[in-house]
């Protein structure tokens, strides 16, 4: 402990006063004061009533009443990790970030999840995994808030609310926990047409991951870098492990889930207490920042879209080493407040209108979750960078300002303003020029294209993945009890792929309905397959 962080009289101050919850060596109650007895309630006699007055007894079955916070509304269930993060440098050229230059190293911690399932529900399930970092750089803390699949079910965060109520278990029964199997979500799917991409990840191997060690991560939006010069260029981030990815078959995860639901949350900090730290290499796919943000003919705000590697490779960027488990899940994993809008100079937003809603979303719900706007001071969230705000009070305060003036200019703390410039290193906004335009409620035509990457996925896959997928279509739509429901979606895969829709459909005992519109004319991308090898013939 170094001496900035002692007070005079010898107690632990700040950061580590929080991190030394208990010393001394007799127990005591909250305020200090040691206790003789924690065992029994005070009584008027050893079998006479309890008594109002038993302080300790208040005290602590007043504490246990409280220590349940809510959980996450989404991505409930999660394992987290510390970590280091070491820049190659080769992104200088674009960002001005200055934890993406050449040897930076970055302090991290690391949050995998599920989307769907409530805290203690099990890891191995068929869903979507979020990847979400914080980066604390000396800039102030950058998150990268991803999941392991490189699109989303929408297209405007206006449906969130919509998908995750068709998404969470059905309202009357609270079934299924954790799973895709169930009327609501596939009615969404089938009328939302935008979603069958996303969908089609999750039914394939990508939605059983082997570990948290073998995931990709993905940004999914398009983000804005700007470099020293002022030059932007628009980006994609990818999570590339170490280990390759890696899933389990649907058989292997039904055993893992029922004899340890605690499978990947064990294998990640088993792996990181044996010192086999897993590792990621951060990469980007780089485009032009064109006045369209389009590439190759693809929309670069639309996050149901990806861009094949094959037109844009990965560029790898850097290096992520998880090389410490939490030492308290509830402090660390369970605190920590992840927001899209923690941002760094020389990584902006776009336009993507998902990622407008996120912006607010994040920020919004952790003022419930973590009862009040101070979040910020937990100490999992502080930033690394020195802290100079004029934000006051609120619940749950820990820090003691000085000065009467929290405004500026002012003309008692100290008068001058003291603001930074892009020079002295200040987030600014891109400029970005807008077009003169008028305010709709509407989408763009080229987010009216839901099929076009789902047939280029499926026609990606390997004849096992393809497989892997069929079965799963026919499991999950299987679980469902509207006819219809089942038969709306089967109408949606004979639009992505006719001989996928023929199998689900004979899977299901059910009739293949005539594709509705003409097949997207798509080559494989390889990229995709996580077998690779010999691709089918078409
Ligand atoms: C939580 C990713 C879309 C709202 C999370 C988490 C991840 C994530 C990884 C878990 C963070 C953690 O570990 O604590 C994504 C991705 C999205 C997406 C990749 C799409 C590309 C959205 C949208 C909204 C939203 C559109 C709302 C409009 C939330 C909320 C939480 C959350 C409210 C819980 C945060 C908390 O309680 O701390 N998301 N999300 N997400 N997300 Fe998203």
């Amino acid at each position: 402990t170094g001496p900035e962080t002692v007070s005079p009289t010898g107690q632990p101050t700040g950061a580590d006063q929080a991190r030394v919850a208990q010393s001394g060596a007799y127990l005591t109650t909250a305020q200090g004061t040691r206790l003789y007895d924690t065992d029994h309630s005070l009584k008027a006699g050893p079998r006479g009533p309890v008594l109002l007055q038993d302080h300790h007894l208040r005290e602590k079955i007043m504490h246990f009443d409280h220590e349940r916070i809510p959980e996450r509304v989404v991505h409930a269930r999660g394992a987290g990790a510390h970590g280091v993060f070491q820049s190659y440098g080769t992104a200088a050229g674009v960002t001005k970030a200055a934890f993406l230059a050449a040897d930076a190293e970055t302090p991290v911690f690391v949050r995998f999840s599920t989307v769907l399932g409530s805290r203690g529900s099990a890891d191995t399930v068929r869903d979507t995994r979020g990847f979400a970092t914080k980066f604390y750089t000396e800039e102030g803390v950058f998150d990268l808030v991803g999941n392991n699949i490189p699109v989303f079910f929408i297209q405007d965060a206006i449906k969130f609310p919509d998908v995750i109520h068709a998404g969470k278990p059905h309202p009357d029964r609270e079934i299924p926990q954790a799973q895709s199997a169930h009327d609501t979500f596939w009615d969404f799917v089938s009328l939302h047409t935008e979603a069958q991409h996303h969908a089609m990840w999750n039914m394939s191997d990508r939605g059983i991951p082997r570990s948290y060690r073998t995931m990709e991560g993905f940004g999914v939006h398009t983000f804005r870098l700007v470099n020293a010069e002022g030059a932007t260029t628009l980006v994609k981030f990818h999570w590339k492990p170490k280990l390759g990815v890696h899933s389990q078959v649907w058989e292997e995860a039904q055993i893992t889930g029922g004899v340890d639901p605690d499978f990947h949350r064990r294998d990640l900090a088993d792996a990181i207490e044996a010192g086999a730290y897993p590792q990621w290499e951060l990469g980007i796919q780089t485009f032009p920042d064109t006045p369209e943000q389009t590439f190759e003919g693809i929309d670069l705000l639309d996050p149901t879209k990806i861009v094949p590697e094959e037109l844009a490779p990965v560029r790898p960027i850097g290096l992520l080493t998880l090389n410490r488990n939490p030492s308290n899940f509830f402090a660390e994993t369970e605190q920590v407040a992840f927001h899209v809008g923690h941002l760094v100079p020389g990584i902006d937003v776009t336009d993507d209108p998902l990622l407008a809603g996120r912006l607010f979303s994040y920020l919004d719900t952790q003022i419930t979750r973590l009862a009040g706007p101070n979040f910020n001071q937990i100490p999992i969230n502080r930033p690394h960078a020195p802290v100079n705000d004029m934000l006051r009070d609120g619940f749950h305060q820990q820090a003691v300002h000085t000065g009467v003036a929290p405004y500026k200019p002012n003309s008692l703390d100290g008068g001058c303003p003291f603001f930074a410039g892009a020079d002295t290193g200040a987030f600014v906004e891109v400029p970005v020029e807008l077009p003169a335009a008028r305010k709709v409620r509407e989408a763009p035509a080229s987010f009216a294209d839901h099929f076009s990457q789902a047939r280029l996925f499926w026609l990606s896959m390997t004849p096992v993945e393809r497989e892997h997928i069929v079965a799963a279509y026919t499991f999950e739509l299987g679980k469902c009890y509207e006819q219809a429901v089942k038969e709306r979606q089967l109408l949606a895969l004979a639009n992505i792929d006719p001989e996928l829709c023929a199998q689900v459909a004979a899977g299901l005992g059910l009739p293949a309905p005539e594709a509705t519109q003409p097949l997207a004319d798509v080559r494989p991308s390889p990229a995709l397959s996580q077998v690779g090898g010999e691709w089918p013939a078409d």
